[in-house]
């Protein structure tokens, strides 16, 4: 039966219901900014993806502005510091030299929860598994976006567009091919992700550095823990069963802890590539893009949910101040102010995951460079504080 039309209208259409547009979402509703989501994927699939787990101080602080980081205080676990292994080295990175302040464990996963709680309770629209998004007179003060359901055909008339769709978004094809550059860097091995009913290994993270390979051991809570390995390109999950990945955690880790490692049986296991990708701009007419849409990098520095928080806090102060004055010279400046933070965290991860990861010739000349530089970090004061400050993140 051919759908009837709906003709619906909003202030901001948010392309995309993952973390950024979900706290978008909450942020304009909470300021009376009327918004509509579309998602492509139902809430179960969103709600089962295992991501992040590692929360800065100001994404921490924008969501308890945003009133819905209670739970990730009451039950996330505040880290001050972490532990980096190299050969026989092991050293603290004490996050408190970054001005006191420290980051939180505590998965994405719960934060979209946490999100989509918010907005169920405020009543905002969301459209899951929609399909066929179109974004039309992106150029005029009335874009419209078209979109299916199973049921209907939908056309919304808005002010302004955000593209929060993710990496493999749709929302960045609407900016002109001419407009748009796109810089990607591919690093030489993947992270493998493993996520087993344990007790993790230690209280605070390690980030072990190896020569057969980089390891991290995280956690979600104490009795759910999340390791990863470095992998080489070609490797599939299928060569990885649970046993020979404990075996090649206790060989990478510290053996004071990797002799005490729980293996539990893996809730999740999957293998991801390690790249870098930032579009440029970040903004076209009226269409902004924001989190994963924009720019993803190496999940070493635990960046990715945190840079797309920053997008997302200077994208709403931007829409609001122009629905409360009219002025448009913030919103004019948000791919700017955006993309300056972008590109420092990019190059954050890019730097962490050069010193943590190890390439295949175990004596080259990069080797000993590595081995030296984090010599020198476990000694070096400054060294740490630096570090220290860019874990927690930089101010907004
Ligand atoms: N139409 C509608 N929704 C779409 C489309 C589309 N064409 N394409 C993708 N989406 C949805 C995805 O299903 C996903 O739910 O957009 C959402 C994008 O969410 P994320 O990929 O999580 O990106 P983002 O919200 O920016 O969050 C960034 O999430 O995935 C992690 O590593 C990432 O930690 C980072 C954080
Ligand atoms: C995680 O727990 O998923 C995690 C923690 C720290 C990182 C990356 C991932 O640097």
């Amino acid at each position: 039966m051919k759908p009837k039309n709906n003709k619906l209208k909003t202030k901001v259409v948010i392309i995309g219901g993952g973390p950024s547009g979900l706290l978008l979402s909450q942020i304009l509703t909470k300021e009376n900014v009327e918004n509509i989501i579309l998602e492509s994927r139902s809430r179960d699939y969103v709600l089962n993806r295992i991501r992040a787990g590692v929360i800065e101080h100001g994404s921490m602080e924008l969501l308890l502005e945003s009133g819905v980081g209670n739970r990730l205080l009451s039950e996330g676990s505040k880290h001050s510091g972490f532990l980096i292994s190299s050969e026989n080295n092991e050293f603290r990175i004490d996050l408190n030299l970054a001005s006191g302040k420290s980051v939180y464990v505590y998965g994405q996963t719960e934060i979209t929860l946490d999100l989509y709680k918010a907005l169920d309770q405020s009543g905002t629209e969301i459209f899951h598994e929609v399909k066929n998004i179109s974004i039309n007179d992106i150029r005029t003060k009335n874009p419209q976006v078209n979109f299916e359901t199973s049921e209907k055909v939908y056309q919304i008339s808005c002010d302004y567009v955000a593209g929060c769709d993710g990496s493999k978004g749709i929302s960045k094809n609407f900016i002109p091919k001419e407009k748009l550059s796109f810089q990607e860097k591919n690093y030489p091995y993947k992270w493998l992700g493993i996520l087993s009913k344990s007790k993790p290994v230690h209280k605070e993270l390690i980030y072990a550095n190896h020569e057969r390979g980089f390891a991290l051991a995280s956690m979600r809570n104490e009795n759910l823990s999340r390791y990863y390995l470095q992998t080489n390109n070609n490797e599939d999950i299928s060569a990885w069963p649970d046993e020979r990945i404990w075996d090649e955690l206790k060989k990478r880790l510290p053996s004071k802890f990797s002799s005490n490692i729980q293996m539990g049986n893996s809730v999740e296991k999957s293998i991801t590539p390690l790249r870098s990708i930032v579009v440029e701009p970040m903004q076209w007419e009226r269409l902004f893009l924001a989190g994963d849409a924009a720019h993803i990098m190496p999940p070493t520095g635990a960046k990715g949910l945190n840079l797309a928080f920053s997008d997302i806090y200077y994208l709403s102060n931007s829409l609001i101040d122009f629905y409360r004055t009219g002025s448009t010279s913030t919103l004019e400046k948000y791919s700017e102010r955006a993309l300056s933070r972008v590109w420092q965290t990019v190059r954050f991860s890019h730097w962490m995951t050069n010193l943590l990861h190890t390439t295949d010739e175990k004596k080259s000349v990069e080797r000993q460079f590595q081995l030296l530089e984090l010599q020198e970090l476990s000694i070096n004061l400054a060294a740490k504080k630096a570090l220290a400050e860019s874990y927690v993140g930089t101010p907004y």
